[in-house]
């Protein structure tokens, strides 16, 4: 590599590729001729290597344990902004005025409600069907509700989808909790925030005032900061591949909402809590690390280890205080908790660990501040989706808008039989 140019050397020839800076992180090499050039194609499972947009929302330095949005590190924004400054921060690039965000949580709140006769959608379903199951439905359906905002072509009505996904995640996320207790629908109160209007349709009974606690109420908004976006993670890219041909954003959420229900993705709080259950006491704790390092054994230490992160997660240092915090208040003493800390410390000092560069991640504490907060393992992801979908939307948003999208379209090795002729059944 040299001056802004990688060399290729193939056989006796060579070719040049030019190098890409982004504003901040590791050059791209710009291989977008390479097949044309060289009859070939590069291979990169997982996509270790592969940078597949250019994005201006969010960056992380996964060596040195930084996470931004928009410049603004998280640790500054999960303590000092809210949730919906978040959300408008990702979408718009700037931070709000004050009456920017006034503005924009008047939006957001007056889409809450959803269409009545999506809710007898839900019946279709289980009482004990997964809540994220039910999240791939309803989130898809909603392209068959609200057809004046599917047309991608159309600014306004890209904007207006987005509005209505951040708007109604919360009120089908309690729905779908409702739903699997057999209690009723509770309708979005617009005079909360967010995320104290989420609460409310989560707990809340027609039965019974409901009072939200503004600790609860804050911890939880942090969460949904943390979880915002994070980059070209695996549901985030579902969602850019989705849209990538044209798909309506709707259905492209539920795409991402899918993605992210596999225990390797967001799927890994549920998963953590119930390892840390497992565990139950300190003195169980080796037998599960030299599980976790047993190669013959598939068991892996959930809420550890991240593709980018090869240091602490700062999202999981934010958590941790939180859980602290909400604990104190509430005067919860969980064991699940001890067993959370003790676990991080042994294998903080583990060489295993040490060497593979596995440290908590975001997933290690939010079950256990979900868990204080009254919510059941299956939501843990819910939550993660609902606060996912501000960066889904923000992404799909500047994927339209780029001039060098293409439909995503990988290539492979292609490694089975070379032609061969039909053989009838009676001769086969
Ligand atoms: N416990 C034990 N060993 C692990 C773990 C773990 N949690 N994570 C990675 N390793 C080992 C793995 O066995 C491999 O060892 P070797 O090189 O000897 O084969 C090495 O570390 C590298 O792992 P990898 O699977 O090649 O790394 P990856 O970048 O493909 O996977 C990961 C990243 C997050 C899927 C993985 O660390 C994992 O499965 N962690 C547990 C699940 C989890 O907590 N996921 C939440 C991710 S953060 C939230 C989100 O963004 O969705």
């Amino acid at each position: 590599m040299a001056d802004g140019t990688a060399t290729l050397a193939l056989g006796d020839k060579s070719f040049d590729y030019k190098l890409m800076s982004g504003t901040v992180g590791p050059d791209v090499i710009d291989i977008r001729k390479l097949y044309a050039d060289t009859d070939a194609f590069t291979y990169d499972p997982g996509f270790t290597s592969t940078a597949s947009c250019q994005s201006g929302l969010t960056y992380i330095d996964g060596d040195a344990g930084i996470l931004l949005h928009r410049g603004y590190p998280i640790d500054q924004l999960a303590d000092q902004s809210s949730f919906m400054e978040v959300a408008y921060l990702l979408l718009n690039g700037e931070l709000p005025s004050a009456d920017e965000l006034s503005t924009f949580k008047g939006t957001i709140t007056r889409h809450t409600m959803v269409h009545e006769q999506l809710a007898q959608f839900f019946r279709g379903f289980r009482r004990d069907a997964h809540p994220m199951a039910i999240m791939c439905g309803v989130v898809g359906a909603l392209s068959a509700f609200y057809h004046d905002s599917t047309d991608i072509t159309d600014p306004k009505q890209r904007e207006i989808a987005s509005h209505r996904l951040i708007a109604k995640m919360p009120t089908l996320a309690a729905m779908a909790y409702k739903y699997s207790l057999g209690q009723p629908f509770v309708y979005p109160d617009n005079t909360l925030s967010y995320t104290g209007n989420f609460l409310k349709m989560t707990y809340s009974v027609p039965a019974e005032e409901y009072h939200v606690d503004p600790l609860i109420e804050a911890a939880l908004d942090k969460i949904f900061i943390l979880h915002a976006d994070h980059e070209q993670n695996a549901s985030t890219s579902t969602v850019r591949l989705a849209g990538s041909s044209g798909a309506n954003p709707f259905a492209c959420m539920a795409a991402g909402i899918a993605c992210l229900w596999g225990p390797a993705h967001g799927g890994a709080n549920e998963a953590a809590l119930n390892m840390l259950r497992e565990i139950g006491t300190p003195d169980r704790i080796p037998e599960f690390i030299a599980r976790a390092k047993n190669k013959d054994d598939p068991f892996r230490l959930m809420g550890f280890g991240h593709r980018v992160y090869k240091n602490y997660d700062p999202r999981a240092t934010a958590m941790q205080k939180t859980a602290n915090e909400l604990l104190d208040h509430l005067g919860v003493t969980d064991p699940v908790f001890d067993v959370a800390r003790e676990l991080e410390q042994i294998a903080l000092k583990d060489q295993y660990f040490i060497d593979k560069k596995l440290f908590p991640n975001v997933d290690f504490y939010s079950g256990v501040v979900l868990s204080a907060i009254g919510f059941p393992t299956t939501m843990f992801t819910v939550l993660f989706a609902l606060a996912r979908t501000v960066g889904w939307v923000a992404q799909w948003n500047e994927m339209i808008t780029d001039p060098a999208q293409k439909i995503g379209r990988p290539r492979q090795l292609y490694t089975g039989p070379v032609q061969r002729d039909y053989v009838e059944a009676t001769k086969r």
